[in-house]
């Protein structure tokens, strides 16, 4: 499998900028420094590339909600919050690749007339802010940032800005509260940061694999990158591969890619050639897929119509034997920490259904555990498009999706005694 964004893993030499153009870095930018702005735009939008960061929205045809008459200066953000659990491949971009996305964020900046982007790195990814801050130093050394890119005249700054410690800080607006200096917070849409995002200003925000493809389609052309994945889904795709598969990593497929044979094939099976029990596609905030349905093809419409979700392609692959209570326990811990609060239905909503699996799962009283249980669809629907964000959404989907795919198993944990995988021979807990 030929790689791209991905090929310069493991070279160190990737690391300069006299490295990376040896490697064949920069023929993107060259090409769209000589291309109008506007062409530039079109050529993204016909390569069909999607967002990457989760939400799978064309990338061209966000570009396209820019104002054209807004007399504002407008920003790029390039979200490197990376905080979904399961997803490995942004920190992986920026630590072995750092130029491949910033090229990506050079020629976006350029189309998109920006001069000023941003890029939101995790504030626990150390290593990976000082590698991309080292990339950005480099630039302005050779003339590749600053006040006339490569010499064309057009001038851009890059500020390298570190995260905020917290998942809520990836959601796009929360991400523009914190740049701004202010409490991680999502924003009430619209306005859409298009027209209102970063100091009040027209701003576009994309994920750094979202970027990290944007010299391929300059260097290839829109042509070759829509052919390379299918049908509105244009390239390759990272799939970060996690869980109880014998080879975990990040494999660089094309979009659409089967899901048995990334995890039979790709990933060598099941760990301990165990059975197969069902798999989390999309991330922490996606529904699970059972054994019968993993002959499907990993893109955002093809998820979507299975009730599920490609998200950020965190593929988590559990083997019969583990505990989906467990799971489903550990996933809401997660959401219920970081819900920020500011909505009812969320803060409430999360730490209630948290409660509830982790007594499903420890065990408890067996009244209010059936009580629970009857309200849980409930409460899952009085959350799902109540909020302002879909953290809400989010938590509800992995819910839903195991209780219904699983449902005898959470029968079994109703007794108040815990989980039936932890008891002894006489079924004491
Ligand atoms: C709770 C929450 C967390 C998110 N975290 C991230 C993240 O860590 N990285 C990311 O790129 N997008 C994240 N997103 C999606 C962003 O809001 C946004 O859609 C994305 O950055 C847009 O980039 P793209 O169009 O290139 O995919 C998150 C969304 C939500 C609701
Ligand atoms: S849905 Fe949750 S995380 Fe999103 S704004 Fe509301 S409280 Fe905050």
């Amino acid at each position: 499998m030929e790689l791209f964004a991905t090929k310069n893993f493991g070279k160190p030499e990737a690391l300069t900028i006299a490295g990376y153009k040896a490697l064949g870095g920069f023929q993107g930018l060259d090409k769209a420094l000589a291309m109008p702005q506007q062409a530039v735009i079109d050529e993204v939008k016909k390569a069909s590339l999607r967002g990457r960061g989760g939400a799978g929205f064309p990338a061209g045809v966000k570009w396209g909600f820019l104002p054209k008459d807004n007399p504002k200066p407008r920003y790029l953000a390039v979200n490197a919050d990376e905080g979904e659990p399961g997803t490995f491949k942004d920190r992986l971009l920026m630590e072995g690749d750092p130029f491949g996305f910033l090229e990506g964020t050079v020629i976006s900046s350029y189309a998109l007339n920006v001069h000023h982007a941003y890029v939101y790195v995790r504030g626990e990814f150390f290593k990976a802010r000082r590698i991309v801050q080292d990339a950005v130093d480099a630039l302005y050394k050779e003339g590749l940032l600053g006040k006339s890119v490569c010499g064309s005249g057009y001038e851009l700054d890059v500020t390298v800005h570190p995260g905020a410690g917290a998942y809520i800080c990836g959601e796009e607006t929360a991400l523009l509260e914190s740049l701004e200096g202010k409490r991680g917070e999502p924003r009430i849409k619209p306005p859409f940061p298009a027209v209102v995002g970063a100091f009040g200003c027209p701003t576009i925000i994309n994920n750094v694999e979202t970027l990290a493809y944007v010299p391929w389609i300059l260097a290839k052309g829109a042509d070759w990158f829509a052919g390379y994945g299918i049908a509105g889904e244009g390239g390759p795709k990272l799939f970060c591969m996690s869980g109880d598969v014998k080879r975990p990593g990040l494999y660089e497929l094309h979009s659409g890619a089967n899901l048995r044979e990334l995890i039979y094939e790709h990933c060598g099976g099941i760990v301990g050639d165990k059975k197969l029990l069902a798999v989390i596609p999309g991330g922490a905030s996606s529904a699970p897929l059972t054994v019968d349905e993993i002959d499907v093809g990993m893109d955002f419409e093809t998820l979507k119509k299975k009730g599920t979700m490609l998200g950020s392609a965190a593929t988590m692959v559990i083997a019969e034997g583990r505990c989906v209570v467990k799971i489903l326990a550990r996933t809401l811990k997660f959401f219920h920490h970081e819900s920020c609060g500011q909505c009812t239905p969320c803060r409430e909503g999360t730490g209630w259904l948290h409660r509830l699996m982790e007594r499903l799962e420890h065990g408890g009283e067996p009244d209010v555990i059936r009580k629970d249980m009857g309200l849980l669809f409930g409460i899952c629907d009085n959350m799902v498009g109540n909020t302002i964000c879909v953290l809400a959404d989010a938590a509800v989907m992995p819910t839903k999706g195991f209780v219904n795919k699983f449902r005898g198993v959470f029968e079994a944990h109703m007794d108040g005694r815990g989980c039936p995988l932890h008891r002894d021979a006489q079924g004491h807990p």
